[in-house]
């Protein structure tokens, strides 16, 4: 098959068509909530186009607490936000309207406020618009500015067009929160977020933990994502502006695409297949142990073909050999000979003794400083003249990175990834005494 042939199965399987799906309760003709239009329970508005639908819920298995939110019209139990994640409404008795004050109020049957968009205005006239995005965005009337939108505070799931930023001044940031279980919308203990300080990068964290990194963003790929080596994906930015604020999206497309933070910490992206109505999966984030942020420890690599699937990096042992044999590899890899440039006192001649070794096809380690964007080896001998700068790597588009921490969360991919260069003292380089072009990276 042909590449045009392959790509025209994928458009007919996954294009999305706006379909009339036979409806419970009443859908109103409009797209938007206005303080003369109350929405009770069961009823629905759909976006232009109905693609999405903003209304009551009861998750998946589930039927007695009532949610608000935003799902989708072809597949109603896929739900993208909620409203009332830590308050549910015990029964079938919610509403939603606009406010005197301007904000959006869900309110239970005895006409108690059980969620607001809560900005501080003062009296004006305001309405609620579900976008065919699926952003769900409140805007004063005579302005038309925009009091408050759904996109700024995610529930679990990244759509085309939401934007997760971080504020690198007040490092304000919009993340994804996960669900506490799969029928709990309640705000469970991941979240998933740009790093944008030094080089961004994505998290997902498991409170303040680290839980899954992306790698650096290359102007094209994340670079510790291995299937955005070769997979078409969806054309994600990273951009920036002048206030300090960076944003990572993707742009609408055709298909009905999502990313979904389990309630186990996992990144999931699915496409809807129309053929068989079904979320199909396409990639999901970590998918084995070695994704898991820093499951071999500082210096340590993982490999998910080896057995066991940590090694220390070369030049490097167990901190811990009994623990390390166990299968406890946390406490990770130390040096076993001390390098003649000592990052703690520069001393050593700048380290003229001391060599890098090259490993191909990497994840490269956490905690990476950008540096000029000259050629490779402008990179090495940057860093060869400076005693704190353990490691480094040349990357297309990014140029020159540098590592002076423990390194750590490091992959070795299969046929694709970074080259990384790594000091050692000459002993540990064998025979070569400077840059040694080897591709067996790590000690059995
Ligand atoms: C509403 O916002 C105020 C401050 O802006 C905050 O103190 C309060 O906790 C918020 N209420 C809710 C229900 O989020
Ligand atoms: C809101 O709109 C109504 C009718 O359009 C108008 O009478 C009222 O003064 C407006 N209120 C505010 C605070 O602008
Ligand atoms: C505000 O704007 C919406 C949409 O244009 C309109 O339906 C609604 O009547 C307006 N509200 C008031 C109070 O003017
Ligand atoms: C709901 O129940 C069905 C049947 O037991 C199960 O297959 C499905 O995974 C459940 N859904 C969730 C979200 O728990
Ligand atoms: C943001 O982007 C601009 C170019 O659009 C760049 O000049 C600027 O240095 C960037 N700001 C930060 C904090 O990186
Ligand atoms: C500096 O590093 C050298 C070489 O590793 C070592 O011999 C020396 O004791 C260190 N000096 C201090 C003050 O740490
Ligand atoms: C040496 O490297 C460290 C860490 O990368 C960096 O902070 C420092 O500025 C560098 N020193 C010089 C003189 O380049």
């Amino acid at each position: 098959m042909s590449n045009s042939q392959i790509l025209k199965l994928f458009f007919l399987q996954y294009m999305f068509l706006v379909l009339r799906l036979p409806r419970l309760g009443f859908c109103a003709e409009t797209d938007t909530i206005t303080s003369n239009l109350v929405i009770k329970d069961p009823d629905t508005i759909s976006s232009q186009g109905n693609v999405f639908k903003l209304g009551f819920f009861s998750p998946d298995n589930t039927t007695k607490n009532r949610y608000f939110g935003v799902f989708y019209s072809v597949s109603e139990s896929t739900v993208i936000w909620v409203a009332n994640r830590n308050n549910p409404i015990p029964d079938s008795s919610g509403s939603i309207t606009i406010s005197r004050n301007g904000n959006i109020v869900l309110m239970n049957g005895k006409g108690e406020t059980v969620w607001s968009s809560n900005v501080t205005t003062s009296s004006l006239n305001a309405s609620a618009q579900l976008l065919s995005t699926g952003n769900l965005v409140l805007r004063e009337n005579s302005s038309g500015r925009t009091l408050w939108e759904s996109f700024g505070y995610p529930s679990n799931a990244f759509l085309p067009s939401l934007r997760l930023t971080d504020n690198i001044n007040t490092g304000h940031k919009v993340v994804l929160s996960s669900w506490k279980s799969p029928t709990d919308p309640e705000v469970g203990s991941f979240t998933t977020g740009l790093q944008a300080l030094k080089v961004p990068q994505i998290f997902t964290w498991n409170g303040n933990r680290p839980h899954w990194r992306s790698g650096p963003w290359n102007g094209k790929i994340l670079i510790g994502v291995q299937a955005m080596y070769s997979v078409y994906l969806e054309g994600f930015t990273l951009e920036n502006d002048t206030s300090g604020i960076f944003y990572f999206t993707a742009p609408e497309g055709k298909f009905l695409m999502r990313i979904t933070l389990s309630s186990t910490g996992s990144l999931v992206k699915t496409l809807w297949n129309r053929q068989t109505q079904n979320w199909d999966i396409t990639w999901s984030a970590p998918r084995n142990e070695c994704e898991v942020y820093g499951t071999c420890g500082p210096f340590g690599s993982c490999n998910p073909l080896n057995s066991p699937i940590c090694s220390c990096l070369r030049g490097f042992e167990p901190k811990n050999s009994e623990k390390w044999g166990r299968g406890i590899w946390t406490s990770g890899c130390v040096r076993r000979k001390p390098l003649l440039c000592d990052r703690n006192n520069n001393t050593g001649g700048g380290g003229k003794e001391d060599g890098f070794l090259r490993l191909p096809f990497m994840k490269v380690p956490d905690f990476p400083e950008q540096g000029p964007s000259g050629p490779v080896e402008e990179c090495r001998s940057l860093c060869s003249r400076n005693c704190s700068c353990i490691a480094y790597a040349h990357v297309t588009n990014l140029g020159c990175m540098f590592w002076s921490q423990d390194l750590i969360d490091i992959q070795q991919f299969s046929g694709a990834g970074e080259d990384l260069y790594i000091r050692l003292p000459s002993s540990e380089l064998g025979t070569y005494s400077s840059v040694v072009f080897d591709n067996l990276p790590f000690n059995v």
